[in-house]
């Protein structure tokens, strides 16, 4: 056997990762531009000295502390018992696999999606299906419940807003496919973006009194500002978090994770103090690319998808070329952008401008 004896379905393959350059505008991971203030700095510090004190003993395993303040941060009745929290809110949904999927079993979601759910799936050998989203990216409800109950899918993985198109989904969508799965099955909500949701859209955290099944996650990367900590969560019925507790790692949260969320769990209304800035910046974004008489798909995120090109690898390069790195994914011919500050973005319309007069398309 060929050296590493690695997995048949693991040969060859490339760890999942948009590039890391190094380049003055970086708009290609949906981070939050707005790093933390001095204050936050501070607390952060001093809440990291303490858990120092005693790094020479295990975490809490059950994190509770964090647990009620993720609770009290998300409202809608949700209580401790009812969140669950790892490293990232990929970690919390490979765990979902781990205890829900396996062999035998389905994972579903809708594609153009976020490209890291075929390979939970693939890491837990769960069996992958993906259906198609319409032309401007939402849900066909009909094929949709059509596909689920053909395939029975013991998870159904639905990103609200999704990645990478920025496309909402309607609480009425939610509703059916929680029905439609019923007991065989949950379905996840992935609101890594819920806080960018544009006005009248609501969270899918009003449903979990009605479907015992929903499962509705979160993270602390985006609108919280805080990507470098690795803190997601997710709040669902106690039953499926102590389902969870049976297939996580012991002690998976290191006692400073839990001490750095905790403090940027009360300094909420500041971290969070920028994410009507973004949406503003988003919609003038948006607005300004279709002035370009480009396609934009209608988005409710921290970013949006745009083109379409002939040769998007082309006009990826032409803006890195120019300082400016944007996401090559999604369907053929489009480009994704982050939302960042209004400077980060000029430099972006600059770029994209020149580019475009250059001839590349
Ligand atoms: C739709 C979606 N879900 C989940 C994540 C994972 O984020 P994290 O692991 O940082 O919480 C991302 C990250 O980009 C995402 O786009």
């Amino acid at each position: 056997m060929a050296f590493p004896p690695v997995r048949e379905e693991l040969r060859g393959l490339e760890p999942y990762g948009a590039p890391q350059l190094d380049v003055p505008v970086q708009l290609n991971v949906n981070e939050n531009p707005y790093a933390p203030s001095d204050a936050v700095v501070a607390d952060v510090a001093e809440a990291v000295a303490g858990a120092t004190r005693t790094l020479n003993r295990y975490p809490d395993r059950e994190f509770l502390e964090l647990r009620t303040a993720l609770a009290a941060y998300l409202g809608h009745g949700v209580r401790a018992e009812q969140v669950w929290a790892a490293n990232g809110s990929n970690e919390v949904m490979l765990q979902l696999l781990q205890a829900f999927g396996g062999p035998g079993r389905t994972a579903l979601s809708f594609a153009p999606t976020y490209s890291m759910y075929p390979e939970y799936a693939r890491d837990s050998n769960t069996e992958w299906v993906a259906g198609r989203r319409e032309e401007d990216f939402a849900l066909d409800l009909d094929a949709a419940r059509a596909l689920v109950e053909g395939r029975r899918p013991s998870v159904v993985l639905l990103p609200s807003p999704n990645n990478p198109t920025g496309t909402a989904l309607p609480p009425e969508a939610v509703s059916m496919l929680c029905e439609a799965v019923g007991d065989d099955g949950i379905v996840v909500v992935d609101e890594a973006y819920g806080e960018f949701r544009r006005a009248g859209t609501p969270s899918a955290l009003e449903l979990l009194p009605t479907h015992r099944n929903l499962v509705v996650s979160r993270t602390m990367s985006k609108a919280f500002a805080l990507a470098g900590a690795r803190l997601g969560y997710l709040a669902a019925d106690p039953a499926i978090c102590d389902a969870i507790r049976v297939v996580r790692l012991p002690y998976h949260l290191s006692a400073v994770t839990q001490a750095v969320a905790l403090t940027a769990l009360r300094h909420a209304p500041e971290l969070l103090g920028n994410v009507d800035l973004l949406r503003q910046e988003r919609d003038r974004t948006v607005a300004w690319l279709r002035a370009q008489g480009l396609q934009v798909a209608e988005s409710d995120a921290n970013f949006c998808l745009f083109g379409t090109y002939p040769d998007r690898h082309a006009v990826w390069q032409g803006l890195l070329d120019r300082g400016v790195l944007v996401r090559e994914t999604g369907p053929e011919g489009w480009l994704r952008v982050s939302i960042g500050t209004p400077e980060e973005m000029t430099a972006f319309q600059h770029a994209l401008t020149s580019v475009t007069e250059e001839g590349v398309r």
